[in-house]
């Protein structure tokens, strides 16, 4: 007979609990030592064995019985405590925490490393999807030039709702927490935070490098109203949140640097990422020998996620058998570009009063800075007249001081959203 994996489970809540279902299924390959828990008088799913719990959380790090540590207690302090006790205790950690893995991950692999042990985080970022696997082996040997990704589901269902049910924003985001999809406070998602920390480890695996995720450019969806939405569809794109994580070569020194940000974009309807729907995530992969290439799946839920821990687990496993661990890359520094350097093609709607001499002062505002305009449209008329331009190529220096001059304006009532599109 086999000898099963022994696992301490560090959190219960809902990928835990999927996490103790799995492996109830394969009682031969793994075993639950136990599961620390801040309540362990909190009602429980039929499967999970209280026996098992413990409100001693370093009890179960430091368990001699436990050969792999699990956490998912989610936050910085206390998981990176626990998770450096076990790296120190010579055992390996397999982790989904996105916010402590963007903020200390490379500092926790050193450590992992140092003692010869693994630190595995494949559910951190997109749930189902293996992408960091993808990216840190099968495609190490790849010259990856972009990545761009919808890496949050709850963002990605509202926008979802609001082109397809022209439910506005507070509705859909109503029907994303009765769903569960959005938490009660939505601050982290729809504010752009979750997909930030995510796009900051996807970086890091992706390009060897560190990058924090308090540097990366971010831009939420709360702004975004049905106007825009149903000015994308009319001109045959939909509006998705996004992580762009780009290379580029600093136009004056030609160092390579790596532009990271997410923010709302609008995307043409043939393009593969335009198809993801509802609370699915994606990321789709540009390379030099490659070409295109797109992930797409399950980003967030209990099962799910769940699945990308246990794989993580059965590697672990596989490694301490041979006595070795995951490749350790000392990360490079690879500067970030400047966001205000960048160039985008832009959408921008502008509500102003629709008087004699109006266009012709938001045009030379644009002109000024250096903006060509490529397509205008007026949407309504007298107090409630609204234009909506598509610019040229654009630096985003240029069209926040735009946005700025055109503020000021007296005729202009609002500047609206203002939305990057992919070409
Ligand atoms: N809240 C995230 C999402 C899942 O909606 O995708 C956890 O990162």
């Amino acid at each position: 007979m086999k000898n099963p994996i022994r696992i301490g489970i560090l959190g219960c809540g809902n990928v835990g609990s999927a996490l103790v279902y799995l492996v109830a299924q394969e009682p031969d390959e793994f075993t639950v030592e136990k599961i620390a828990v801040n309540r362990i008088e909190a009602s429980r799913e039929p499967h999970i064995d209280i026996s098992k719990l413990t409100a001693d959380s370093s009890s179960v790090v430091v368990d001699q019985n436990v050969e792999i540590v699990v956490e998912l207690i989610g936050g910085i302090t206390v998981a990176k405590d626990l998770i450096e006790l076990a790296l120190k205790n010579k055992k390996p950690v397999v982790t989904a925490n996105k916010e402590l893995m963007a903020k200390h991950g490379t500092e926790l692999l050193r450590i992992a490393k140092d003692n010869g042990v693994d630190l595995l985080f494949e559910a951190s970022v997109c749930g189902a999807i293996p992408i960091v696997r993808l990216l840190k082996e099968s495609l190490v040997g790849e010259e990856i030039t972009r990545i761009v990704g919808i890496l949050n589901g709850t963002t990605n269902y509202i926008l979802t709702k609001m082109t397809e049910d022209r439910l506005d924003f507070e509705q859909a985001l109503q029907m994303a927490q009765k769903l569960g999809y959005a938490e009660k406070d939505p601050t982290a998602d729809i504010k752009g935070y979750d997909a930030g920390a995510k796009a900051a480890i996807l970086t890091s695996s992706a390009f060897i490098t560190f990058v924090d995720p308090d540097s990366v450019f971010i831009e939420g969806i709360a702004d975004i109203t049905l106007q825009d939405i149903d000015f994308a569809i009319k001109n045959g794109m939909v509006i998705k949140l996004v992580a762009v994580i780009e290379k580029l070569r600093n136009e004056i020194s030609s160092e390579l640097q790596i532009s990271i940000r997410v923010h709302p974009m609008m995307i043409k309807i043939s393009h593969p990422l335009a198809s993801v729907r509802n609370s699915y995530n994606a990321v789709f992969i540009e390379g030099e020998a490659i070409g295109e290439m797109m992930l797409y799946g399950k980003g967030a839920g209990g099962l799910p996620t769940a699945s990308a821990v246990l794989g993580d687990i059965l590697d672990a496993k596989h490694n301490m058998s041979l006595n070795t661990f995951n490749r350790f890359a000392e990360p490079r520094l690879i500067p970030i570009y400047d966001q205000n350097k960048l160039t985008s093609e832009f959408y921008i709607a502008v509500d102003v009063a629709d008087e004699p001499g109006v266009l012709a002062k938001v045009a030379q505002i644009f002109g000024s800075n250096r903006i060509s305009i490529s397509s205008m449209e007026q949407n309504g008329f007298g107090q409630n007249a609204r234009l909506v331009f598509f610019t040229h190529s654009a630096m985003e220096a240029d069209m926040k001081e735009t946005v700025n001059q055109l503020s000021e304006l007296e005729s202009v009532k609002k500047v609206g959203s203002v939305i990057r599109v992919m070409v």
